[in-house]
């Protein structure tokens, strides 16, 4: 497996993959652009931190890779539908950096409020000045947290510590969580208008991105402070500056910026501001958290290798290991079922429903559904399906899936039902685990009971005396020998289906012999992968 660096990483973190003789890891820092565009086609996985963008343009280039890891939380430079549609797993590393990155935005916010950066550089010149650097103390003041997520938790707890109040803004947490934290929850007007300190921690989102504006630093109170350690752009810049400028805000701590590295004038301008404190994207630059988000998604990467689990994919939906383990069997049940069906149904498939009844419809069955329709999509897209891909393409392909589970099961401890509705019928298949191996016991509404193997023939036709014989004498004459056979009927004389697995493929010459010996309604071959 060939993995690429392209942004700094802790190289203690990256020591898993680098003593991994499976693994090649290139280092590959400050490429240009276009240089990534030109390799990338060679790697299965990318690790990065916020300085490269993987955006749609080089993920059109990234003709081998499976994995883009995250070394960090914000997924703002990925763009994850782009890598979905791709079948590229995204993960990220959520929790490694969060205190670093709590602790950085006390640190700036300190420092802006006890002129640390600017009494330090004076001293340095050799000056002893001290009435100019003059501070404000966080004690009884009110801070206004905007997202009290894994970090806003901590900034809020760090702040109580300080003996603020603190006031919350997030509609997306329980008033619990708020209020577990010693915070109270309030609407984005209150807070804007009450706080003393704001300090954002929400992602960078469409939602997000210009969270706090122009009018909202109107209601704030003259002298408020600002902290930005999440992401540039959540607090509208050029308005941070005019705050500044017009002496609403006393001051701003900010560690992101909207452009990385900044360029343009106004956040030169806002940068080089006397009021502001700055740090270029340091609130994760702690050697605990480089190490912790190197050893993260390096783990990433060796699951992917492995062919387990992955812990914080942003595109999968995340399932319990143990709960994995006991559905893998299920999973592989549904692949069997979602290939077989795929190729003797109609076509045009509208709907497919997986219905999960017995003991198996305790649990979420959502990983077996998904292994379903990856097989069923495979056989009818150029595309690679897999867990990640598997619902967007149904979805663009305008396949409705649908699930239902019953503990109650009549026949089977558990069974898996798969019904593909379409222009011509409904089409169903069903299946169990006999000793852990797929079993097909349902075929449309025929009993039947065989092991699904490489090569099988599917047929129906009117129910005669001698028409088995026939099949056979067809086979044998064809060179193609049967393995087993499941007959199905409905009544005596009335339609039958058989199912043959045999040894090798039936050309279509000998496909047609069959039609015209048994009158056949329905023959096809269907291939197992
Ligand atoms: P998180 O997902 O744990 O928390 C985000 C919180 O924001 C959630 O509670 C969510 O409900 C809330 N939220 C979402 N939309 C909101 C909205 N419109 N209004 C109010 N609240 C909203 O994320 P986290 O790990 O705490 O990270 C927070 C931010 O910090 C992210 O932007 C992340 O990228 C950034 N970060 C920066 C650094 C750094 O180096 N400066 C390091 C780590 C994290
Ligand atoms: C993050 O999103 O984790 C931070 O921005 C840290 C980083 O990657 O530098």
């Amino acid at each position: 497996m060939k993995v690429i660096v392209t942004d700094e990483i802790s190289e203690k973190g990256l020591e898993l993959l680098q003593n991994d003789p499976r693994i090649q890891l290139d280092v590959r820092l400050e490429l240009e652009k276009t240089e990534l565009y030109q390799i990338i086609g060679d790697y299965d996985a990318i690790i990065t931190r916020s300085g490269t963008q993987v955006d749609a343009k080089l993920l059109s280039h990234a003709t081998r890779l499976k994995m883009v890891a995250r070394a960090g939380v914000g997924i703002d430079n990925v763009d994850v539908l782009a890598a979905s549609e791709r079948g590229i797993i995204v993960v990220n590393a959520p929790f490694g950096n969060t205190n670093s990155a709590a602790e950085h935005s006390m640190a700036i916010l300190l420092s802006l409020c006890r002129n640390v950066p600017d009494a330090n550089a004076s001293l340095k010149s050799g000056q002893w000045q001290r009435a100019p650097f003059t501070g404000c103390e966080l004690k009884h003041k009110t801070m206004g947290i905007i997202g009290l997520g894994k970090v806003g938790g901590r900034v809020a707890l760090r702040s109580r510590a300080f003996e603020m109040d603190v006031l919350v803004y997030d509609p997306y947490i329980s008033e619990k969580r708020a209020t577990d934290l010693g915070t109270s929850l309030v609407s984005l007007d209150e807070l804007v208008s009450t706080a003393d300190v704001i300090s954002v921690h929400t992602p960078l989102n469409e939602e997000t991105h210009d969270l706090i504006t122009a009018e909202h630093f109107v209601n704030m109170k003259d002298g408020i402070l600002i902290v930005n350690c999440a992401r540039g752009g959540i607090i509208n810049e050029a308005a941070m500056l005019d705050a500044l400028e017009g002496g609403k805000a006393a001051g701003a701590a900010f560690d992101v910026w909207s452009e990385e590295p900044p360029d343009n004038a106004t956040l030169k301008k806002l940068i080089a501001h006397p009021r502001m404190v700055v740090t270029p994207h340091l609130g994760a630059n702690t050697f605990e958290a480089q190490t912790n988000v190197a050893v993260d998604v390096s783990r990433e990467i060796l699951n992917l290798l492995d062919d387990k689990p992955v812990e914080n994919a942003v595109n999968i939906a995340r399932f319990d290991s143990d709960l994995m383990a006991q559905m893998r069997p299920f999973m592989k049940l549904a692949a069997v079922l979602g290939d077989f069906i795929s190729q003797l149904a109609p076509e045009n498939p509208g709907k497919v429903t997986f219905n999960y009844t017995g003991k198996l419809a305790t649990h979420d069955c959502m990983p077996i559904t998904v292994a379903g329709l990856v097989a069923l999509l495979n056989r009818c897209t150029d595309q690679e399906v897999n867990m990640v891909n598997a619902n967007l393409v149904a979805e663009r392909r305008g396949l409705v899936v649908e699930q239902s589970r019953s503990t109650e099961s009549e026949f089977f401890s558990n069974l898996i039902t798969l019904s593909l509705e379409t222009p011509q019928g409904k089409r169903t298949i069903a299946g169990t685990l006999f000793e852990g191996t797929p079993k097909i016991v349902k075929m449309r509404d025929f009993d039947i009971d065989f092991t699904p193997e490489e090569h099988m023939l599917v047929l129906t036709y009117k129910d005669r005396p001698g028409s088995i014989g026939k099949i056979g004498t067809i086979l044998g004459e064809a060179e193609v020998n049967i393995g087993a056979m499941s007959l199905g009927r409905r009544v005596k004389g009335g339609e039958a289906m058989v199912v043959f697995s045999v040894d090798s493929p039936v050309d279509e010459k000998t496909l047609a012999k069959l039609t015209e010996a048994v009158g056949a309604s329905f023959v096809k071959v269907a291939y197992l992968s």
